[in-house]
């Protein structure tokens, strides 16, 4: 009796690390998508929207950006015309680089549409290209069987009913847009807002009644925290999952959560679009942050900024499409894994499904030895192999698990370790928390 009640116990434990909205499903098990961060301050090659004056006076939501025109942003989209736009080419590339789901800049905080909208003068279809962008990458994306993100800010430094007293006609504009977004565009997967307004701006664009516009035009949806301040002490805010951003996660396993990280670099910590100052990424970068966000049980969003002829440049692509390679043979470590049961670290990361647990070595550690041990466990590893192929070697006594004879010439950037265990590795963490690992030296 007590042993049935325990393992009924032991069983809702372990269902407890499953999210418990069965519309995150799909999400969870992706773990990996595609952030594009594009319009028309590409020709300028800086930052989108926040080069634009990017002084005074304060936004309502206190960022120092303004509402006063700047005279050469504000007349970029004059000449948008990026002819080698192919939203296929960019589908398959995130196909390619093994991403699931791709989210697209519908309008950022510089209030430009990239959609078709009926409600400004200032969109894709007031410049020479004129067509429907999102609509041309959400078809692509669909066909190659990608999953498809609206990104909308609330914030608008462009509109010029935003930041009047009374908001009533900057909320019937939002309202307005999201109406269209959310109608005009099929099933729309996600919904990612980006605001941190605070206080009196979430009721400036009544944050509450988007939410609900948004959940009653797309019943599937799913909704990140930035319709405003992060949804942090407002519950009703709080949406489906939480927006590290430009940095791995911490462990979490209660809450869905993504990190959203540029593949380029900046020294004032942008590269969202296209930077004509941007540094890429190294590959090994990109990988290990892809393993530690799932090491820590959440996504990596990783961003692209496509330049102003419509070209996903060729340092992104390439970084991309090499992630992709490393996915083919080690996906299985990523896709529908769980975070644990090693704590991340400068070791490496851990990831598990049901009685596997898959080991991501960390260059720093296996260029220091040709052994490492990780704390000990309470399970048998029946048999250990790396993804990549071949028997990896693991032994097991008091003193932990050591994995060893690494061949010190394999190009470091992805090695994982598959162990095989006697039982599920969600029943080795104590209260649903990775066992802590020691760093190495
Ligand atoms: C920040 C930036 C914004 C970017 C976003 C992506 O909020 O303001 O430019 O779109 O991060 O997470």
């Amino acid at each position: 009796m007590i042993a049935t009640a325990l393992a009924v116990l032991a069983a809702a434990a372990i269902h407890n690390q499953t999210s418990p909205n069965p519309k995150m499903k799909w999400w969870t098990e992706a773990r990996f998508g595609m952030f594009v961060h594009w319009d028309m301050s590409s020709l300028a090659g800086t930052e989108i929207s926040w080069s634009r004056k990017g002084s005074k006076p304060l936004d309502i939501t206190g960022d120092p950006a303004g509402y006063v025109g700047d005279p050469v942003y504000d007349h970029l989209y004059e000449r948008f015309n990026p002819t080698n736009f192919n939203a296929n080419d960019w589908a398959k590339l995130a196909k390619e680089a093994g991403m699931k789901y791709v989210v697209f800049t519908a309008k950022h905080h510089g209030g430009f549409s990239m959609f078709h909208t009926n409600l400004s003068h200032y969109g894709i279809a007031d410049t020479p290209f004129k067509r429907d962008i999102l609509k041309e990458l959400f078809q692509a994306c669909r066909k190659q069987g990608l999953r498809v993100g609206i990104y909308y800010s609330p914030r608008d430094w462009h509109q010029p009913d935003y930041g009047a007293t009374d908001s009533a006609k900057y909320h019937a504009y939002l309202m307005g847009q999201l109406t269209e977004l959310l109608t005009n565009y099929g099933k729309i997967d996600i919904m990612w807002f980006d605001s941190f307004g605070k206080g009196d701006s979430i009721s400036y664009w009544k944050a509450d009644e988007m939410l609900a516009l948004v959940h009653r035009l797309q019943p599937d949806i799913i909704v990140n925290n930035r319709a405003g301040y992060f949804g942090e002490n407002v519950p009703s805010l709080k949406g489906d999952f939480d927006t590290p951003e430009q940095r791995v996660g911490e462990f979490q396993n209660n809450r869905p959560w993504e990190s959203c990280m540029t593949v380029v670099k900046t020294p004032d910590g942008g590269g969202w679009s296209y930077r004509k100052d941007g540094q890429i990424r190294s590959l090994q970068e990109c990988w290990q942050a892809l393993a530690s966000c799932a090491g820590g049980d959440g996504n990596l969003l990783l961003d692209v900024g496509p330049d102003s002829t419509g070209t996903i440049p060729a340092d992104q692509t390439e970084v991309l499409r090499k992630l992709g390679e490393l996915l083919k043979q080690n996906g299985q470590s990523i896709y529908n894994a769980r975070g644990g049961p090693y704590q991340n670290g400068p070791w490496g990361a851990s990831t598990y499904r049901g009685n596997d647990v898959y080991l991501h070595l960390f260059p720093a550690m296996f260029m220091s030895g040709n052994e490492m041990i990780l704390p000990p466990i309470d399970a048998k590893v029946l048999s250990a192999n790396f993804l990549e192929g071949g028997e990896a070697h693991v032994s097991q006594d008091q003193s932990g698990l050591h994995i060893g004879h690494f061949d010190m010439t394999r190009p470091p950037v992805a090695v994982v370790v598959h162990l095989h265990l006697d039982r599920p590795a969600a029943t080795l963490m104590q209260n649903q928390t990775p066992i802590p690992v020691p760093p190495i030296n």
